[in-house]
């Protein structure tokens, strides 16, 4: 296993079984300091800068609360209109970050464009953790959702998962590549025109994760462990914003989960959204024994503290 000292965390591609095992050791030390809202000095010495050039409302402010959960520092801006790099001098990532790594320890990035945090990683001398590049991955939250599962069924190996909506979205990229490092069977169910892209599929081949694809998500729903999904009505995420003009479409039943849909699924199927959500999960669910995405949006926050200490070597 690699050290995590100073160490970038852009994609999932190049994450191995043993360090989703160790984040998720980590992330068992340290949750109990979020579960009691207490915080802690581990890295009162340390400051974390967020540079997000896309809005975020969850995985800003969960890492910017595990750091302040750490005793850490936070600078950092959240509308990159604001910055050089968004007005008349369209400012290079090259030359942003070479100044934002003098304001801190380590970069937390959103960004539209797909590889810019690699490119953050390949001019910064302190770490970068990719918190969702355009089309690209969406690693902390794939690492997040996966020790949410672990957590509660003690294992990921032998379980299937259901991955269901959009596939071009980040988190999709980021769980396939990361379910290649455990026995863990998928199933995909999305529009035609919303598939995995081809990088994607090539890993998953080369990797040998099994899977399927499917119409409709009853088909599979008595199967599953755990549903992952995303919504099929969403924003253009390759754009730095994208406003909402006029009406919306709404999401066909292929792509729904319902209450009387988690009827026909196993009692202890989990189901995760990393949200925000549209038509495609209903409100009724979240009454059900299924819903898991307020605990795995818990979890983002502590599986952020067990990064930060990790690539700011106070776990090793
Ligand atoms: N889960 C997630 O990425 O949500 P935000 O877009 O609000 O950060």
């Amino acid at each position: 296993m690699r050290s995590f000292l100073g160490r970038d965390i852009v994609s999932l591609k190049n994450f191995e079984r043993e360090d989703f095992l160790r984040v998720f050791e980590i992330c068992e030390q340290l949750a109990p300091f979020a579960r009691n809202r207490e915080n802690t000095d581990l890295l009162s010495k340390k400051t974390l800068v967020t540079a997000f050039y896309q809005p975020s409302t969850r995985t800003r402010l969960s890492t910017e609360a595990a750091m302040l959960r750490l005793g850490g520092a936070v600078t950092g801006f959240s509308d990159a209109k604001m910055t050089r790099a968004g007005d008349f001098y369209q400012e290079s990532i090259r030359d942003t970050v070479g100044m934002l790594e003098f304001y801190g320890d380590v970069i937390a990035m959103r960004h539209y464009q797909k590889g810019a945090p690699a490119e953050a990683a390949h001019w910064a001398t302190v770490p970068i953790l990719n918190c969702g590049d355009g089309w690209g991955e969406h690693p902390t939250q794939g690492i997040s959702d996966l020790y949410t599962v672990w957590k509660e069924r003690g294992t990921l190996d032998g379980l299937k998962f259901i991955l269901d909506g959009d596939m071009r979205m980040r988190t999709m990229h980021s769980m396939s590549v990361a379910m290649c490092e455990f026995d863990i069977e998928a199933i995909y169910v999305h529009p035609p025109d919303m598939a995995l892209p081809e990088d994607i599929v090539e890993y998953i081949n080369d990797h040998g994760l099994r899977y399927r694809t499917v119409e409709h998500i009853e088909e599979a729903i008595a199967e599953a462990d755990m549903i992952y999904m995303e919504p099929v009505v969403q924003p253009d995420y390759t754009k730095s914003r994208d406003e909402r003009s006029g009406a919306v479409g709404t999401t066909p039943d292929n792509y729904k989960v319902t209450a009387e849909l988690m009827r026909k699924a196993r009692s202890n199927c989990m189901v995760f959204h990393s949200l925000p959500r549209m038509d495609e999960l209903e409100t009724k669910v979240d009454l059900t024994r299924h819903a898991w995405y307020w605990t795995e949006a818990f979890n983002a926050v502590v599986t952020k503290m067990a990064l930060l200490a990790l690539v700011l070597g106070a776990a090793e």
